[in-house]
Parts: C-alpha cells; sequence; structure tokens
C-alpha cells in the first residue's frame, strides 16, 4: 500500500512541478513513505533520514536547500519525536492527510517551523486526490480499502491507519478503467484488510468484494485481478464464489493466518482457529481447485510454546503454502502484546529458522513442480541477461524467459522449462514461438 500511496503522492505534487526521479541526490523535495509494522522497520527511518541530512543544505546556486518530509506509519505513530530526533525534518504527516502535500509543501517554504499533520480528517483523502497516472508498467495496485477494526493484540495498523473505510464502488470502478484505458493489464485491489471491503454500490446498497471483483473484471483490458490482503474470517460467499466464477481472478490467494495454534491465535484475537481455517481453504479449493495458497507468520508471540510452534509447523505442511511471509513477533507501542512477558530472542530465531526452511522447502517443491505446465505470463520488465524478459505467473511466481522485447506488457503462454526456489524459467510454445 506503500507503493500505491507513494505514486498518488507524486499525482498530487504533479501540479507543483514535481516529478519523480530516481535517487535522492539532486531531488528538491525527499518524501521517505515509512512502515511501522515490526521496530525494525521504523527503526531504518531515523538510519535514513541521518544518510539524507548531509542533503539538506544545498547551496542556492544549486536550487537551495532541499525539502525533507517524512510519511506513511511511522510518521503517524511518533509524529513531534521524528522532529526531536531529526530537526532538519520539514514535513511530517500521516498515511490520511497526503491530499494536503501541496498546502504542507507551501507552508514548509515560509518561517515558522516545520509542519505536522497526522490528524485523521473527516474527509476520505481519496475525494482529495487528482485522476491517477497509471505508471509505467502493465500491473497497477488500487486501493479499495483502508484500515482496520480488529484490533489484533500484536498489529499497530488499526491505531496508524485508522478505522475501517472502504471507498464507493464508483470510485474504485473508475480508477480501474482509468488503469485499462492506460493499457493495465493487472489489476491488484489493496486493502488492510480488503475482503472486509463493503463500498457504497454505483444504485444504492453496498458491495462486497465479490461483486466488485466480478464488476472490474467486465472492465475490457483487465485480464489479471488479485486482492490482499485478507483475513480469513472475513471471507464471504460472494468472495469465495468469485474464486470459481471470475476467470480472471488469479488462482492465488495471500491468506495470512499468523500461527497454528488456537492457543496462540486466541491470544492474538484472531477470530478464528485452525480448524476453521482449514475448513475456509477447503471451501476455496473446492471453488478454484489449482488455488496456491500464501500466508504470514509470526513466531515467538507472547505465550508461545513449543508445542504451539509444533502447530505451526503442522499448519503449513496440511496447507501446503506454496510462498509465506515469517517475522519474530516484534512488540509494538501501545498494543496489548508488547506488554505481556516475552519469549527469549533466541527462541524465536531458532523457530524462524525452522519455520522459514520449511516454507522455502514447501515453495521450491511448488516451484519445481510447475515445470512442463503451460502457464500464462504477464511480461513487466527487461532480465539481466540480453534478450530475456520477466514475467509473473498466474501463482506470482517470476518467470524468465529469452522472448523479443516486443512482448513486454503482453501476456503470453509458456511452457515451464525450470523450477527454482525463487523463481521459474519458460519458453513460449509452440504456436506463440512460432
Ligand atoms: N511483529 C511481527 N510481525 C507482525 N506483523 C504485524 N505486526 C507484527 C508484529 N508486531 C506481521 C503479520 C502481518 C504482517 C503484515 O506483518 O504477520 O500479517
Ligand atoms: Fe493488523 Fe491485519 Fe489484525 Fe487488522 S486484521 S489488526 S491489519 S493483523
Amino acid at each position: 500500500m506503500n507503493v500505491y500511496d507513494s505514486a498518488r503522492m507524486a499525482d498530487v505534487l504533479a501540479p507543483l512541478g514535481y516529478t519523480p526521479v530516481d535517487g535522492a541526490a539532486g531531488a528538491d523535495m525527499i518524501i521517505l513513505n515509512t512502515c511501522h509494522i515490526r521496530e525494525k522497520a521504523a527503526e531504518k527511518v531515523y538510519s535514513e533520514l541521518g544518510r539524507l541530512k548531509g542533503l539538506k543544505d544545498r547551496p542556492v546556486a544549486e536550487g537551495g536547500p532541499v525539502i525533507i518530509a517524512v510519511a506513511g506509519c511511522v510518521a503517524q505513530a511518533e509524529g513531534a519525536e521524528i522532529l526531536r530526533r531529526a530537526p532538519y525534518v520539514d514535513i511530517v504527516f500521516g498515511p490520511q492527510t497526503y491530499h494536503r502535500l501541496p498546502e504542507m509543501v507551501a507552508r514548509a517554504g515560509r518561517a515558522g517551523g516545520a509542519v505536522l499533520d497526522t490528524e485523521f480528517p473527516p474527509e476520505p483523502k481519496f475525494d482529495g486526490l487528482p485522476e491517477p497516472t497509471a505508471g509505467k508498467g502493465r500491473s497497477a495496485f488500487l486501493t479499495v480499502q483502508e484500515g482496520c477494526d480488529k484490533f489484533c493484540t500484536f498489529c499497530v495498523v488499526p491505531y496508524t491507519r485508522g478505522a475501517e473505510y472502504s471507498r464507493p464502488a464508483a470510485d474504485v470502478l473508475a480508477e480501474a478503467r482509468h488503469y485499462a484505458a492506460a493499457g493495465v493489464r493487472e489489476i491488484t485491489l489493496l486493502g488492510q484488510n480488503v475482503n472486509c471491503y463493503h463500498g457504497e454500490g454505483p444504485r444504492g446498497g453496498e458491495w462486497g468484494l465479490g461483486r466488485l471483483i466480478a464488476e472490474i473484471a467486465e472492465i475490457v483490458g483487465v485480464d489479471r485481478i488479485r486482492y490482499t490482503t485478507s483475513y480469513p474470517a472475513d471471507m464471504d460467499g460472494s468472495l469465495i464464489a468469485a474464486h470459481r466464477d471470475v476467470a480472471e481472478l488469479m488462482p492465488f490467494l495471500h491468506l495470512p493466518v499468523q500461527s497454528g495454534s488456537d492457543r496462540v491465535l486466541a491470544a492474538m484475537n484472531r477470530r478464528h482457529g485452525g480448524a476453521e481455517y482449514r475448513r475456509l481453504v477447503d471451501k476455496l479449493r473446492k471453488a478454484r481447485p489449482d488455488l496456491a495458497l500464501s500466508s504470514d507468520f509470526i513466531v515467538g508471540f507472547p505465550g508461545e510454546t513449543d508445542a504451539d510452534f509444533r502447530q505451526t509447523l503442522e499448519m503449513v505442511e496440511d496447507i501446503g503454502f506454496t510462498q509465506a511471509y515469517s517475522f519474530k513477533y516484534s512488540p509494538r507501542p501501545g498494543t496489548p502484546a508488547s506488554l505481556e512477558p516475552q519469549v527469549d530472542d533466541q527462541t524465536k530465531i531458532d523457530r524462524l529458522a525452522a519455520l522459514q526452511e520449511l516454507l522455502d522447502s514447501q515453495q521450491r517443491a511448488f516451484n519445481e513442480g510447475c515445470v512442463g505446465r503451460v502457464m500464462g505470463v504477464l511480461f513487466d520488465c527487461r532480465g539481466r541477461v540480453p534478450g530475456q524478459l520477466v514475467g509473473r505467473s498466474p501463482y506470482m511466481q517470476p518467470v524468465h524467459a529469452q522472448v523479443a522485447e516486443s512482448l513486454l506488457g503482453t501476456i503470453q503462454p509458456l511452457r515451464i522449462t525450470g523450477g527454482f526456489a525463487n523463481s521459474l524459467a519458460g519458453a513460449l510454445t509452440g504456436s506463440a514461438a512460432a
């Protein structure tokens, strides 16, 4: 979502004459768009700010002082603390106020100290954003929902991103049509808890995510749809049906389970146990038999025992996740779990290593099992080797192939010829190769 937000910040700043550049050196303004989800991500902000400090006092002959801004969830959570630790920062603003950036930039240009805007404004920021630019790629992110009311006991999101909000369906459809008209072939719908989407329908009533996906699939040019990130307990019948009925919906789903232990899941305030999660996966696989699943896991949550952790490993094997992200529990300020007695760090390190070894072996087995299959691949960039393009399979695996440059931005059927730890190799099938 930070990638999407950054692109929208660029849209907001375009009328002021700003265009994105590839690096900090030479830029007139530098915005760090930050993440507060784990301590490591938050700490990176301060080390990055330290590095940027030297760029601040650019001589007038070279354009004058550089504006340095901190955006995103660290800005939201730490606000004035950032200005205390890095007094050369000009602007601090949260994820819900970036539509006001032009005003903040104007204020930063005047005397009177730094600008701090971490409110949760009553007007949704989406109403204050200009038309999006489609970017360079054939794949676009589209935020449909933001914020979260679930309050998992480890998570800062409800505090930094605020309460749940769904954009009206008409706005989402207009943005999707805009991307399709600009040549985008794949749209990934975004939300902290995207499958709780309940946006106002174009003719009244409410649309859930299943309905929204079905309507986006009708837009000419949209060949692929994905959505992330979902909360298991919010997976409703119409969304499961969309996996059966909507061919454009890719057979790959990121559905975080966090832990395989009911005890830990309850302590996390997740509103499902292991059995509910397994039943849900059965239903999804009945709807879409070739569905591959990805997940997030936290190890070393307060109170997690060896037996709890073994249940996580069992869950990974039972479900057969083909990919996953896993993290050591990181206590976040203001969250209930941070106040509980903590698991020691070495135990977290050992559990993370064991989990990642299992996940890696499953990912490799899945990739190797793809050899011989024919898959649609959306080519979205050049490879490292001359004459090579890289694209994405329906399951999000990067696929390398020696193909003509003219195929960039197209979806081609490829026969998979190699399966590796993190990627595949493929070649055009007979008819397309001829
Ligand atoms: N510590 C470790 N991992 C966390 N996540 C969220 N909060 C924390 C935390 N305090 C992980 C969860 C979530 C993903 C986005 O980040 O697994 O699904
Ligand atoms: Fe955080 Fe997701 Fe739980 Fe919401 S549902 S509190 S975003 S982990």
